[in-house]
Parts: structure tokens; C-alpha cells; sequence
């Protein structure tokens, strides 16, 4: 195993020579074989049927395509914002990972969003992506250590009992998802489910494929959205100046409206304190393991990296690097603008917007998607309310702190705190309530 720390090596090794180190490891436990029957995009190898996978998604959710769920994305902010007010009592980490499911739901099975209280639609598949997170993970199964044992645990039904229930519990949710979707969102968004019906044998993803496929983007889609959201509101906090000049912007170019997709050129505060929110704390800080798949081997400034040696990117090491990234622990939204406020171009060689998505042949093909969802939750957020810390009986903050992460498997996010949302906008209830209205 080598893991790759900075952005220069990373971007030579995963990017560069993508075609060979675009691989996954066969984490013996999970994907391609005992938990989920070598059916996830995001762990199953280089084959004909990654690519399938792969260009199905593309389709979906390219730049272009992935514009058409903007108006649910939107309404989704709104659900977010109006869940603050009205509902202070559920915890921020409830709100944000309602609005995080219920916008990638939403994007692949359609229908109405999830609700602040009641049925969730959506629950089964969130607790199953804690259990696949954890499993990808390198070393974190008897067999990944141990891979002898795999033919035994593979051969012995009552060993395999726990994985075989997970797969068939999963299967038919997939399945019920899929059969109970809708074939477009309430803005005549054709919904993914659709789409691969429609075009299966295009993609050549049979239909059982075809669901796990749908299925893998809301594991990798929910919870990623959902971290990043706690890690803005903390940032926020901690840097209230940087919502003041955000605020600024946003009440020069919406005023009292809210403000919309229509809006992203001019704000660029927002677009700045996104990338540095993703920047920052990123929140997949090793990525997910890629894999060397060149003959024999190949070289490297003088290393010699041989075929199946698990190559892992460190992320945090990348967004953190300071030959990139000047006093990279500072929260600093302006190193992505220009002196007059415009979004400052990419600095040569180094992707730098783009490291907390990933690599090469296997970068994040939801990432599109995914800043839109942040882009308009940020604005309707800022736009709305004023963040503060909560307050203890003696009238102090409870404050978390800028390093209290927790590990959640592949995904990192900060330990659970409270803030309290001040409206900064008058009759802001019935603006919510309209936009929220179907
Ligand atoms: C803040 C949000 C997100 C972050 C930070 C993020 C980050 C990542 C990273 C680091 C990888 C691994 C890339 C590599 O191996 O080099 C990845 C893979 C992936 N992501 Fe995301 N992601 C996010 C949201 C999403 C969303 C919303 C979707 C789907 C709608 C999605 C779908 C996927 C898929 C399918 C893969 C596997 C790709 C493959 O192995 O070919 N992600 N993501």
C-alpha cells in the first residue's frame, strides 16, 4: 500500500496515469464479492461493467444534464431554510440529513421531498451506507487481513449468514425504490430511475444492475452532502465576517427575494465559500483506495510501484498542501477570488477546485450535482439567517470546536453541535412557506 500526500504527486500518479491507476483493490469483504455481489460503481474494478455504470451516470448527471434538477434542488433549499425556522426543536444534524437524502432521492426515484416528521422513504438506505462505509475501508474485516480465510467464510453458509441477509434486504429495497419511482421530479425533471429504464440496453446495464447502480449514487451521494452541510454551518461560525460579506453580496443581488440558480455568476462569495468549505475540512480525507493495474509495474521518480499495489490519496494531505493552498488551516473563502471579487482562475497543474472530489478515472461523477446542492443551500441559508452558537444557562457559548471531527467510515464530519438560525429577513415564514408550496 502507498499512500500519495501532496497535490503534485497525487495529481502525477491518479491523474496522469489514470489509465493504470484507475483500478479498485478487491476489498475482500465488501464489493465484488460477499456483501453486495460485486454491484456498487464505486468499488467494483476496471471492467465493461464499471464503464456501463459509469456512462449511465454521466448521462444523468453531467454539468449539462444534471441543470434540469435545479428547480428541485431549489425547492429543496427552501425545505431547508423553512425546516430552521419552524422547526427548532429537531436537531441540525437531522435537518441537514433530511435535505441531503430527500434532494439525491428526489434526483433518482422523484416524488415529494422527505418531511421534517414522519415516514422517510429513504431511512433503510441511510443506515445501509453507514454499514457500506465502514466496509470499504481497507482493513476493516478479518478477511481484508486475512484473505486465506475468504474460501472459508465464502464456502460456510452460517459464516456468510450476516452478509447474505444485508445483500437481500438490500436487493428488495432497491428493488421496491426502483418499481415505485416516478418518472419525473414535480418540475418534469426526468428522474434517473427513468432514464435507465429507458435506456438500459444503450448503457448495457441490465435492469438488476441497473438498480444497484441507482441505489450506489445514493450511498456516495447522501452522506458526502449531508457532512459538507455541518461543516459550513461550522465554519460560519467560527468565521461570522465571512457570512457578512457573503450576506452582503447576497442582499446587493436578491434583496428580499431568494436568491436562485440565476444568481451563481454574481455570487461569488457563495461559490468561494463552498469550495472552501469542501477545501477545508474535506470530508472523504483519504478518498476511496485506488488500485495499480500496469502490467508488471511502473515507475515513479525512481520507485518501482507494482501491479495491485493499493494506491490511497490523501486528501486532507492534497487540500492542505501549502505549496497549493497559502496558510492552508486558515478558513480563507478569498484564495479562490481574484482582488476584485471575480472567481479566480484554477493555478496551472493543480485541479485544485476539484481535490476533494477525487481522481483521475475515477473522479466524482456526482460532483456537479452535488455543488448545486451546496451552492443553493449555502445561498438560501445565508440569505435567511443569521448562525449563532447556542447558549448554556450561565449565558456562554456551546461552541464545538474546529477540529472535533468523528469518523463515520469513508466520510469525516464534525461531532454533533448546535447552532441557532436568526431570520435577517422580514415575513421570511410566509416567503418560505410560498416557495416551498407545490
Ligand atoms: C460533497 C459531496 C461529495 C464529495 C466530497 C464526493 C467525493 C468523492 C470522492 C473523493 C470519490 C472517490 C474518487 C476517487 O476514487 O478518486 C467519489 C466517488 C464517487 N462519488 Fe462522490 N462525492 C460527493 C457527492 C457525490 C454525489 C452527490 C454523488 C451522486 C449523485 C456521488 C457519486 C459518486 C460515485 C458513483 C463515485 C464512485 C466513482 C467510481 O468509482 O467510478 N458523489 N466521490
Amino acid at each position: 500500500m502507498v499512500v500519495l500526500g501532496d497535490v503534485a504527486t497525487i495529481g502525477n500518479i491518479l491523474d496522469r496515469k489514470s489509465g493504470i491507476t484507475g483500478d479498485r483493490p478487491p476489498f475482500i469483504k465488501q464489493p465484488n464479492s460477499i456483501f453486495e455481489g460485486g454491484s456498487l460503481a464505486s468499488t467494483i474494478s476496471i471492467s465493461r461493467k464499471w464503464r456501463a455504470k459509469r456512462r449511465a451516470i454521466h448521462v444523468n448527471l453531467n454539468v449539462h444534464a444534471t441543470a434540469r434538477f435545479n428547480p428541485m434542488q431549489e425547492h429543496e433549499a427552501a425545505s431547508l431554510a423553512l425546516g430552521f425556522l419552524i422547526h427548532p426543536e429537531i436537531s441540525l444534524v437531522q435537518h441537514t440529513h433530511r435535505f441531503s437524502a430527500s434532494v439525491i432521492f428526489r434526483c433518482l426515484y422523484g416524488g415529494d421531498p422527505i418531511p421534517f416528521k414522519g415516514v422517510d422513504r429513504s431511512k433503510r438506505l441511510s443506515e445501509l451506507t453507514e454499514v457500506i462505509g465502514r466496509a470499504v475501508q481497507p482493513q476493516q474485516s478479518v478477511v481484508d487481513i486475512l484473505p486465506f480465510l475468504k474460501p472459508v467464510i465464502w464456502n460456510v453458509k452460517w459464516l456468510r449468514k450476516q452478509a447474505d441477509d444485508w445483500f437481500d434486504e438490500v436487493e428488495v429495497e432497491a428493488n421496491h425504490l426502483w418499481d415505485s419511482a416516478v418518472p419525473s421530479d414535480n418540475w418534469d425533471a426526468i428522474t434517473s430511475v427513468h432514464d435507465l429504464n429507458l435506456h438500459m440496453g444503450k448503457y448495457g446495464l441490465p435492469k438488476p444492475q441497473a438498480v444497484w447502480n441507482t441505489l450506489s449514487l445514493f450511498l456516495a451521494g447522501q452522506e458526502t452532502t449531508d457532512a459538507t452541510l455541518q461543516v459550513f454551518v461550522l465554519a460560519m461560525l467560527h468565521h461570522p465576517q465571512e457570512a457578512r460579506k457573503a450576506q452582503e453580496q447576497l442582499d446587493a443581488v436578491c434583496g428580499d427575494r431568494p436568491p436562485t440558480f440565476d444568481d451563481r455568476d454574481n455570487l461569488r462569495s457563495i461559490v468561494a465559500i463552498m469550495k472552501e468549505t469542501l477545501r477545508w475540512r474535506t470530508i472523504s480525507p483519504l478518498g476511496l483506495p485506488h488500485r495499480a493495474s500496469q502490467v508488471r509495474e511502473f515507475e515513479y521518480r525512481g520507485y518501482f510501484i507494482p501491479k495491485g499495489t493499493i494506491l490511497l490519496s490523501n486528501i486532507w494531505g492534497e487540500t492542505h498542501d501549502s505549496a497549493v493552498y497559502t496558510d492552508p488551516d486558515t478558513f480563507d473563502p478569498s484564495r479562490f477570488l481574484t482582488s476584485s471579487g471575480a472567481l479566480a482562475p484554477t493555478k496551472p497543474d493543480t485541479r485544485e477546485d476539484q481535490h476533494p472530489f477525487g481522481h483521475g478515472r475515477r473522479i466524482c461523477p456526482g460532483r456537479d450535482f452535488a455543488n448545486n446542492s451546496l451552492f443553493i443551500a449555502f445561498a438560501w441559508m445565508l440569505w435567511a439567517f443569521n448562525f449563532e452558537w447556542p447558549r448554556d444557562e450561565e449565558g456562554r457559548d456551546i461552541v464545538c470546536g474546529v477540529d472535533e471531527f468523528v469518523d463515520k467510515g469513508t466520510v469525516t464530519g464534525p461531532r454533533e453541535f448546535g447552532v441557532v438560525f436568526r431570520a435577517r429577513k422580514a415575513k421570511l415564514k410566509e416567503t418560505l412557506e410560498a416557495a416551498v408550496r407545490l
